[in-house]
């Protein structure tokens, strides 16, 4: 048997490799902290669970519209006009299984022999491995710790060349926990509405986890990029939805169909039960999703002032996501040896930078999707490496 070539492209996603490891390491009855998986710690809103609990009594076992149901589309319409002003009709968002398969769907239209897409590096793994998959050539836009891992746009400005068909950015990132206010984004639209035959796939799946009473410069605010935009978003992060496989995204009008024509053949439609929860999630109360935010933060502040109390680590202020993203060279150790240090010594779970591309193997990330508690032992722990 001979399998196809390009699936030798695809890479995986180490955060799954180590929650793994350390649920076998807590099942053989060790003392597991784990800060490494990147989904948050709280159970899914009661609300939104019984929303799922009604439409699995109302009958809504079948499948839906391959882009999803019409109500869901205009609820995400209505959120994007009230948090972005921006205009988007129906037809032009997809509801897919979580917010992956976006990155999927637009590096295969994208993509392809002679196309080279710009990602983010360090970033979230899926980008580059579904760029190679593509067949295009993966570009990585360094994100650098002297630049508070924002984008630098100079460095984009010379990676740009006529074979570029998309470029990718993640704000919030992941797994930097950077953050680009509406003054930083000002300055990468300048840069696209120079180079209006590339397009721009926006990941801002983590929106609403942002720090310091600042607000999120969402893509869509601009017009005069819409034409070749796709931002992806979802349910994962924001309402502790990462098990129901729940997305959504918006793209431009000359995409949309060939998009959906992807979702028919792939996947039919997103799990219809998770679609009658996500409606409720997005047009319900919010107090929850609130309190969760304000959680995070104080997660974040305890995190990022103790390690910047140690002499060994530096960590760069996180102004979004969950994620702190410690430089750990002074330990004298690379990120993979700490990771496995921390885990098989310290019982402690946490990603190395290696996942993320070539530029942070000095770097480990910390999810704070665990207790305060938690944390604060971990910290102990990894204070003694
Ligand atoms: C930056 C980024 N984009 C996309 C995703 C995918 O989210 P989902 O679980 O909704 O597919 C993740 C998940 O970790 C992520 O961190």
């Amino acid at each position: 048997m001979e399998v196809s070539k390009r699936i030798f492209q695809l890479e995986t996603e180490t955060a799954f490799a180590i929650l793994s490891k350390a649920n076998e390491l807590a099942i053989k009855g060790k003392d597991i902290i784990n800060l490494g998986i990147g989904q948050p710690d709280f159970p899914t809103p009661k609300n939104i669970q019984e929303a799922a609990i009604k439409a699995i009594k109302d009958g809504h076992h079948g499948y839906t519209p391959s882009n999803g149901i019409l109500e869901l589309r205009e609820a995400i319409c209505e959120l994007v006009l009230n948090k972005y002003k921006s205009k988007t009709r129906p037809d032009n968002v997809l509801i897919t299984p979580g917010g992956k398969p976006v990155i999927f769907i637009s590096t295969l239209l994208l993509g392809g022999e002679d196309k080279e897409i710009i990602y983010p590096d360090p970033g979230f793994p899926i980008y580059r491995s579904m760029i190679r998959y593509s067949g295009a050539k993966a570009i990585p836009l360094k994100l650098s710790e002297k630049d508070n891992f924002q984008i630098n746009i100079d460095e984009l400005k010379e990676l740009i060349t006529d074979k570029t068909s998309l470029i990718i950015i993640n704000n919030p990132n992941n797994p930097t926990g950077s953050f680009m206010n509406k003054k930083q984004i000002f300055d990468l639209i300048n840069l696209f509405e120079q180079h209006p035959k590339i397009c721009i796939l926006s990941d801002e799946i983590y929106s609403n986890i942002i720090f310091n009473n600042e607000s999120m410069p969402s893509l869509l605010e601009y017009e005069n990029i819409k034409d070749r935009l796709i931002v992806l978003e979802g349910w994962s992060k924001t309402y502790c939805m990462t098990g129901w496989r729940l997305g959504w995204s918006v793209w431009p009008d000359k995409l949309i169909t060939h998009a959906n024509k992807i979702c028919v053949n792939y996947n039919s439609c997103a799990t219809s039960i998770s679609q009658y929860a996500g409606l409720e999630a997005v047009k319900g109360d919010q107090t929850e999703v609130m309190k969760i935010v304000s959680e995070f933060q104080r997660r974040k502040d305890y995190i990022y002032t103790e390690l910047n109390k140690m002499e060994k680590f530096s960590c760069f202020k996180p102004g979004g996501a969950f994620y702190a993203f410690p430089n750990i060279s002074k330990t004298g150790l690379s990120g993979n040896k700490f990771s496995e240090i921390a885990l098989e010594e310290k019982g402690v779970a946490l990603v190395p930078g290696s996942s993320f591309g070539d530029n942070a193997s000095e770097f480990v990330r910390i999810s704070f999707a665990n207790s305060l508690e938690n944390i604060k032992e971990a910290i102990k722990r990894l204070s003694t490496i």
